[in-house]
C-alpha cells in the first residue's frame, strides 16, 4: 500500500471548491429515477444520460470525482469512448460503488446489513484496472420505533465498513466510508445527534482495529438533521452546528475530507447546509458534498430523456454543482446575496 498515494487521492477528492457526484444508482434505484421523468430503463437511455452528465464540462470543473455503478463503468459512450476516460478527460477521478446493498439482517427486525465482501478483492483490481481510483459502501441505520437502531446492527455495520476499507487500501484504492443515518421517519434533531455520534464512534473504532490507514479515506455521513416527518424542524445554522460537533467529538483529524451525502434533502437545503458548515468552520477536514439526487434532479427533469433537451440539462447541472462548490467554499451566501443586491 502506497499511503502517500491513497492521500492524494483523497485530497483530490475533497479539494475546496469541488465535490462528488455520486452517480452509482443501481439499476433498480434509476428506474425510479427515470419513472418519475417518464424515461424507460433501457441500457441506453442509461448511458444516454451518464455521458450527458460526464460530457458537460462546464458542470465538471465543480465535480473532483464520479461515483459509478458496476455496469457504467464498463460502459462506451455513443462514439465508443469509455465513459470512465470523459470523467478523467473531465479533470476527475472516477470511482465505484462496490457494496451489493443492504439486506435484512437476521434477528434484527427492521434492519439491514450491507453485503458485497465476498470476492471484494478480486473485484477492486478489475476496478483499478479500469481507472478506478476510490470506491464507496454504504451501511444504512434506520431510526425507528422499537429500539432501532440496535447496537447489534451499528456493531455488524461498521464491522463490514472496516473490512471493505482495509480491502481498498490493500488494492489502492481509496475507501469512501458512508455510514448513513435515514431521515425517514419522524425523529428529531437530537436523536439524529445520538445516533449520528454513537455509529461513527463505532465505525473508527472498527477503522482502527482493522489498521486502515486514516490518511487514505473520505468520510460521507450524514448531517444531523431532523427525520422528514419531524414537526418541530431544524433551522440552517443549527444542523450545520450540531453536525461539526457531532463530527469533531467523533472524527479523528488525520481523516483528509468529509464528503456529506444529501439524503433526502432538497437541493437547495443541502446547497445551504454545506456553506452555513463551511462558512462556521473551525474544524480539521475539508467538508465538501458527494450528492446524489440534489446534484441529479434538476438536469434530470430539464432532460426527460429528449435529445433536445441535452443542453439545457448540463446548464441546470453546471447551475447546481456550482452552487455547491460555492458552498464547499462557504461562499454561497454571500454570492447569493450579492446577485439579490
Ligand atoms: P444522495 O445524495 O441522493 O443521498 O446519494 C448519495 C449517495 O451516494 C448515497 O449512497
Amino acid at each position: 500500500m502506497d499511503l502517500q498515494a491513497l492521500n492524494a487521492v483523497a485530497e483530490a477528492m475533497v479539494a475546496p471548491g469541488r465535490g462528488i457526484l455520486a452517480a452509482d444508482e443501481s439499476t433498480g434505484t434509476i428506474k425510479k429515477r427515470f419513472d418519475a421523468i417518464g424515461v424507460e430503463n433501457t441500457e441506453t437511455n442509461r448511458r444516454d444520460y451518464r455521458e450527458l452528465m460526464f460530457r458537460a464540462a462546464p458542470a465538471m470543473k465543480y465535480v473532483s470525482g464520479v461515483i459509478l455503478f458496476d455496469e457504467t463503468i464498463w460502459q462506451n459512450a455513443a462514439d465508443g469512448t469509455p465513459l470512465v476516460d470523459l470523467i478523467t478527460a473531465a479533470d476527475s477521478i472516477p470511482g465505484i460503488k462496490v457494496d451489493k446493498g443492504a439486506k435484512a439482517l437476521p434477528g434484527f427486525p427492521g434492519e439491514t446489513i450491507t453485503e458485497g465482501l465476498d470476492g471484494l478483492g478480486e473485484r477492486l483490481a478489475a476496478y483499478y484496472e479500469r481507472g478506478a481510483r476510490f470506491a464507496k459502501w454504504r451501511a444504512v441505520i434506520d431510526i425507528a420505533d422499537g429500539g432501532v437502531p440496535t447496537w447489534g446492527a451499528i456493531k455488524a455495520n461498521a464491522h463490514a465498513l472496516a473490512r471493505y476499507a482495509a480491502l481498498c487500501q490493500h488494492h489502492q484504492i481509496v475507501p469512501i466510508v458512508e455510514p448513513e443515518i435515514l431521515m425517514d421517519g419522524a425523529h428529531d434533531i437530537e436523536t439524529c445527534d445520538r445516533v449520528t455520534r454513537l455509529t461513527l464512534q463505532t465505525v473508527f473504532d472498527e477503522l482502527f482495529i482493522a489498521r486502515v490507514a486514516l490518511e487514505g479515506i473520505v468520510l460521507k455521513p450524514n448531517m444531523v438533521i431532523c427525520g422528514k416527518g419531524c414537526p418541530k424542524g431544524a433551522s440552517v445554522d443549527r444542523v450545520a452546528e450540531r453536525t461539526i460537533a457531532a463530527l469533531k467529538a467523533t472524527v479523528p483529524a488525520a481523516v483528509p475530507g468529509i464528503a456529506y451525502l444529501s439524503g433526502g434533502q432538497t437541493d437547495e437545503q443541502a446547497t445551504a447546509h454545506l456553506d452555513a458548515m463551511n462558512r462556521i468552520g473551525g474544524f480539521p477536514w475539508k467538508m465538501t458534498f458527494s450528492y446524489g439526487r440534489a446534484l441529479q434532479a434538476a438536469p434530470q427533469k430539464a432532460w426527460s430523456g429528449k435529445r433536445e433537451n441535452v443542453a439545457a440539462a448540463q446548464a441546470a447541472f453546471e447551475h447546481r454543482a456550482r452552487m455547491n462548490g460555492l458552498a464547499s467554499l462557504g461562499q454561497w451566501q454571500a454570492v447569493l446575496e450579492k446577485a439579490a443586491a
